[in-house]
């Protein structure tokens, strides 16, 4: 009560401020401080470790290479910095990289969402040709054939007869990447109350991005990651930036009105996961916004004005995990040797 008056009196004269901050609460949310409850999947020490350790394992590729990190460095901002992204045998995948920061948020995974969950999710590169090249089969006695892995095992899935399983190595991924969250951006500061958080450009920019309708699809606490859209809703861009090939969501649910729909992408952390769109055509977020603007709502945005929205975009950076690289235990004589 004492901060409600506080802010009251700050605010008494600012009353267009307080209007931007009453309409930001109620269309944004905060990052929550601590990891969230995913249902059926309690976030023990023991679990979230040993899924950080899968998450660096290389040799959960039959390569014995590429790893989730690979691709989603959580020391770059939880993607790689490529427009698609290189697996197994130097392969270019067709889609940029996601970052994982965040992840849990998103209502379905991916650009076309066909993944419902992060356990889910973590199935599918594993076993991608162009991106692990594995198989369930291979990855239990990789796993079971290193002593410290079967007990860690043990002790993530207590009571279980057999825990070392690949559905348990996607479980326990899954429980590692929910504490892959960024909190305290400026932006959240503001969402929480804190008026100075956003500077005036930065203000100008969530104005617009509200005014102008980003926010119909660009919502919540991940500013996207909920809902499918055409990507050209209102002009289609080139070639060059959507690729004829890739139908989006049409390949998920074979109904022609999908056909080029994506998930609207979240946005929390976008200045650190250049290049933009599931392309990864678009090097400059600058340019991203501008072809947001004719794409989706038909206006041609003037350059002041996506600088603004891209400062109030870059208000979205968080404090990133600090992660430590985890150890890996040896290989042994009964694991299988990596193959081309
Ligand atoms: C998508 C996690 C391995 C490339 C995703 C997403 C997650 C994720 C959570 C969805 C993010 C979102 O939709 O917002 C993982 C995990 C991995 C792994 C846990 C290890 C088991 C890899 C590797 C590569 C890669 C090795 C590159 C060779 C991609 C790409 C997408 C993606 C291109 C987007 C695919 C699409 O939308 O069709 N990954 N990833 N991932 N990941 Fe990974
Ligand atoms: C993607 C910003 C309006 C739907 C993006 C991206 C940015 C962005 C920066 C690229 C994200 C990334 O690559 O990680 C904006 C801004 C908007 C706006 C600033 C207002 C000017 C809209 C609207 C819709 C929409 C109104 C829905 C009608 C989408 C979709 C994608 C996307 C579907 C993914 C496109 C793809 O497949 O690559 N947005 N957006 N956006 N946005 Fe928006």
């Amino acid at each position: 009560v004492k901060a409600l008056a506080l802010s009251l009196g700050v605010m008494a004269g600012t009353v267009a401020a307080d209007d931007l901050m009453d309409r930001a609460q109620g269309t944004f949310e905060p990052i929550p401080k601590y990891p969230p409850v995913i249902d059926g999947n309690e976030l023990t020490q023991a679990k979230v470790e040993l899924g950080k350790m899968l998450f660096f394992e290389p040799r959960l590729s039959s390569s014995h290479l590429i790893s989730c990190n690979t691709c989603h460095n959580v020391g770059m901002g939880g993607d790689d910095y490529l427009p698609v992204s290189i697996g197994h045998g130097w392969q270019k995948g067709p889609r940029n990289s996601p970052t994982v920061f965040n992840a849990v948020f998103n209502a379905a995974q991916f650009w076309d969402g066909r993944a419902a969950d992060l356990a889910e999710q973590a199935k599918g590169p594993v076993q991608a040709g162009v991106e692990m090249s594995s198989t369930p089969e291979r990855v239990v006695a990789t796993l079971k054939s290193m002593p410290d892995y079967v007990e860690r095992f043990e002790d993530a899935f207590p009571g279980q007869g057999d825990p070392v399983s690949f559905n348990n190595m996607a479980v326990a991924i899954e429980a590692f990447e929910a504490t892959l969250i960024t909190p305290d951006s400026d932006f959240d500061k503001y969402l929480r109350g804190n008026a100075d958080a956003l500077n005036e450009r930065e203000k100008e920019g969530l104005a617009l991005f509200m005014d102008r309708g980003c926010t119909a699809c660009h919502s919540g606490v991940n500013l996207g990651g909920q809902e499918y859209y055409p990507f050209g809703l209102v002009t289609r861009p080139g070639g060059e930036i959507l690729p004829e090939g890739d139908k989006g969501r049409f390949a998920v649910t074979a109904t022609a009105s999908d056909e080029y729909v994506f998930r609207a992408s979240p946005l929390r952390n976008i200045e650190l996961t250049a290049p933009y769109f599931h392309s990864g055509a678009v090097w400059s977020l600058e340019e991203a916004v501008a072809v947001m603007g004719t794409a989706q709502l038909g206006t041609e945005l003037k350059d002041n004005e996506v600088d603004s929205i891209v400062a109030f975009l870059k208000s979205l950076t968080g404090t990133v995990p600090e992660i430590r690289y985890p150890i890996l235990p040896p290989s042994t004589g009964s694991t299988p040797r990596p193959t081309d």
